[in-house]
């Protein structure tokens, strides 16, 4: 199966799964990794490991609906010319139009840094401890025109301890975003996830 990864920045995730489908022989390639910001530190790893590359600059297009339509209908037609199977949002800070969302409707997995449904949006941990809560964590999703909705794959939970700060946060609940998201895409490209109404079940693997 072809996996499109679609990166704004570091692209951890994104190394994560890079490095997962190759130690653990997935049934499956990275065709190319995707940013909308040239500068993107996370391009740099691709193009080492021999990936694709491409950028599709937001800032290229015209303000507004009509230059997010047209954005959005550029990066399509970027992403569809390496024929994807699987469409890899990591840490990738644009809002999509429903036109791509359903584009790729049951084949465009994200990852988000709360326990949704709670903190959509930006600045999940720094909301979580505004909130005095005592677990943050992430969850890999089903994309739909809903930002940060969509059937749920999978979720990792951190505690919150005493004296952390967002940043403190962030680095324990991403460990976690580097085994889940990887393990995630594997059960995609193995067959073994079904969206099922408002849930993904998940079918059990060979391995
Ligand atoms: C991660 O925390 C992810 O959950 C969020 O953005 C961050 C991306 O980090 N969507 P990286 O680019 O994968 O290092």
């Amino acid at each position: 199966k072809n996996i499109v990864i679609l990166i704004s920045g570091r692209g951890s995730n994104m190394e994560a799964i890079v490095q997962a489908c190759a130690a653990e022989g997935w049934p499956a390639r990275i065709a190319a990794v995707i940013s909308n910001r040239p500068d993107a530190a996370g391009l740099a790893f691709a193009a080492a490991h021999g990936i694709a590359t491409a950028v599709v600059d937001h800032k290229a297009f015209g303000p507004g609906d009509a230059g997010r339509a047209a954005f959005d209908a550029e990066l399509q037609r970027v992403i569809d010319g390496f024929a994807p199977d699987l469409v890899v949002l990591a840490g990738f800070m644009r809002i999509l139009t429903p036109g791509f969302t359903g584009h790729y409707a049951g084949r465009m997995l994200n990852i988000h840094p709360s326990l949704l449904p709670a903190f959509t949006g930006l600045h999940t941990h720094r909301r979580a401890l505004e909130m005095g809560c005592r677990f943050a964590g992430a969850t890999v999703h089903f994309v739909t025109a809903e930002l940060d909705h969509g059937a749920i794959v999978a979720q990792a939970v951190a505690p919150v301890l005493p004296g952390d700060d967002e940043a403190a946060v962030s680095a324990r609940v991403l460990k976690l975003e580097h085994r889940m998201y990887p393990a995630a895409v594997r059960w995609f490209v193995q067959d073994q996830l079904r969206i099922e109404g408002l849930q993904v079940r998940q079918l059990a693997g060979e391995a």
